[in-house]
């Protein structure tokens, strides 16, 4: 038997030997995000009486190199960067445990996570999710999601074309759920240059894996995104071969845009004492300014433009650093607990936590517009764009992320992190100011002024919930090598 040449505690991945078998027998979006401006999502359930016929599908679909591998997408990429040349359109596909079991799969699926295996409905009360309130694609009980597949590409008449013929070929021989479209949003003068619908940028800080994105980084000797692949990957295939797939949670996340900007309050003018205790109050910045914006920034735990407030009270523009921080023990006073980023991701300076390296996740979410917040070719959006329209609902984000164990990464996340407001043992008395789906949060406390630790004269605020779960299912994205294999596996008995 061939030794598997690669490592899982390994970091630093290249595009070259030893690496290419893994590359090519690895799914696009996994390592590094597509980045296209529009991707459909194809959500399918199986027709039980025709699983040999979706897995002989499958299985060509593979072999007909129509699924992208990561050294496509690496080489497309490349290509892209001297030549100017297309990338293409980027397509994978995920499984859900409902969908191995309908395929008569029970034996060969990934069995390390739970969750996985029970489905996201089944984590409701964890994720404290009303899935009474899911919308059309996750709302039928009978008709679970068995199949995800991903078609991205920076024009939309092309991922829609191919989107279409591919669902064509799939009613086949199962159920067509749903096609949930995301669009980038993209803003000029943020880190990044990617927002999401309150109007931060986001898709900053991620775990790293590729040599040259490790590289590039501005500093490490606070934070390092360096992370070694057993965090990402898991075996997947044939034994013998340098194969892996990885966890995908899907989640739609509906944004109440309206609520958000009401309760930030930068839209108000006056920095008394907000009457509405609903309204995070005013901080006094660094330049002794009483600032309206930076109350918000602290919620999330950036600025709009992607400046850490652990960091600065003031945005700093796209260059300023990025990632290399990390928050002192105990310190609040200029990025609070329940700061988005901060129950996300607690660093290594925040030793209260302890180490809590080993939940990192890998985003690959994308926001959607179900309404037409903003004209469907338009990518890039102002500021005035972005006051004028602000919705209740009908946008928001596919919320993605990649993981080697759900359990122990995006579920410790949501349920103890963000609903629980408990990271490891240590109780922050508040949940996530963003992303928490509890029904009530606790009392939330900013500094007078950035940077002063004394709490004492600060006002106590409550800040609504405006995120809401409308759907999403647990999935493993394999790989090519094991649905290359599909229609060699007999169905277990
Ligand atoms: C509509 C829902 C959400 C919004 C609007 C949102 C927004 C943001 C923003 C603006 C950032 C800062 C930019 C960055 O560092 O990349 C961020 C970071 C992050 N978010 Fe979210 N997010 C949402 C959902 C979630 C969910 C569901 C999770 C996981 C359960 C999550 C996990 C993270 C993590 C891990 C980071 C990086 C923190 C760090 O490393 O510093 N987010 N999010």
């Amino acid at each position: 038997m061939m030794e598997i040449p690669l490592k899982l505690n390994q970091s630093n991945v290249k595009n070259a030997p030893p690496f290419t078998q893994m590359l090519e027998n690895l799914q696009a979006n996994i390592l590094k995000g597509h980045g296209r401006d529009f991707a459909f999502h194809l959500f399918f359930s199986f027709d039980r009486n025709k699983a040999e016929q979706a897995k002989a599908w499958i299985a060509d679909f593979a072999r007909n190199n129509k699924i992208t591998s990561a050294k496509q997408q690496l080489d497309r990429t490349r290509e892209f960067k001297l030549n100017q040349t297309d990338g293409g359109p980027i397509v994978t596909l995920s499984l859900s445990a409902h969908g191995y079991r309908a395929l008569g799969l029970d034996d060969v699926m990934p069995k390390a996570s739970q969750s996985f295996l029970g489905g996201m409905r089944a984590d409701k009360d964890k994720l404290l999710d009303d899935t009474d309130r899911w919308t059309a694609g996750f709302n039928d009980k009978n008709r679970p999601v068995d199949m995800m597949i991903l078609v991205a590409d920076d024009d939309l008449v092309t991922a829609s074309t191919l989107s279409l013929k591919l669902t064509k070929a799939i009613n086949l021989f199962a159920h067509f759920l749903l096609s949930q479209m995301g669009k980038g949003l993209k803003k000029k003068g943020v880190i990044g240059g990617g927002i999401e619908h309150f109007g931060y940028a986001d898709g900053i800080s991620q775990p790293l894996y590729l040599d040259e994105d490790i590289k590039k980084q501005q500093g490490t000797d606070k934070w390092d995104d360096k992370t070694n692949l057993d965090r990402l990957l898991v075996k997947d295939g044939p034994a013998d071969v340098d194969s892996f797939g990885s966890y995908l949670v899907f989640r739609k996340l509906e944004q109440d845009v309206k609520k958000f900007k009401e309760a930030e309050g930068d839209d108000l003018e006056d920095c008394g004492t907000p009457t509405n205790g609903n309204v995070v109050p005013c901080v006094i910045n660094e330049k002794n300014i009483p600032d309206r914006s930076l109350g918000g920034s602290m919620v999330v735990g950036r600025h709009e433009d992607g400046t850490p407030v652990e960091l600065h009270s003031l945005p700093q523009g796209p260059q300023s650093t990025a990632n290399n921080f990390n928050y002192g023990l105990n310190d609040i006073s200029r990025c609070p607990f329940f700061a988005h980023t901060r129950i996300m991701n607690p660093r290594d300076g925040d030793s209260i936590a302890g180490d809590v390296s080993a939940q990192r996740i890998t985003r690959r979410g994308i926001p959607y517009d179900d309404i037409g917040r903003f004209p469907q070719d338009v990518i890039e959006v102002t500021d005035e764009m972005l006051n004028d329209n602000q919705p209740s609902g009908g946008v928001g984000l596919l919320f993605m992320c990649y993981q080697s164990n759900i359990d122990s990464q995006f579920l410790i996340l949501q349920q103890h992190w963000a609903n629980d407001g408990n990271i490891a043992g240590h109780h922050l008395g508040t949940d996530d100011a963003i992303i928490s789906q509890a029904a009530s949060s606790g009392k939330k406390v900013l500094p007078v002024k950035w940077g002063q630790p004394a709490l004492n004269d600060a006002k106590a605020f409550d800040f609504p919930h405006a995120v809401t779960n409308r759907g999403g299912e647990y999935l493993f994205t394999p790989s090519i090598a094991f649905l290359k294999s599909l229609n060699n596996i007999p169905p277990t008995e």
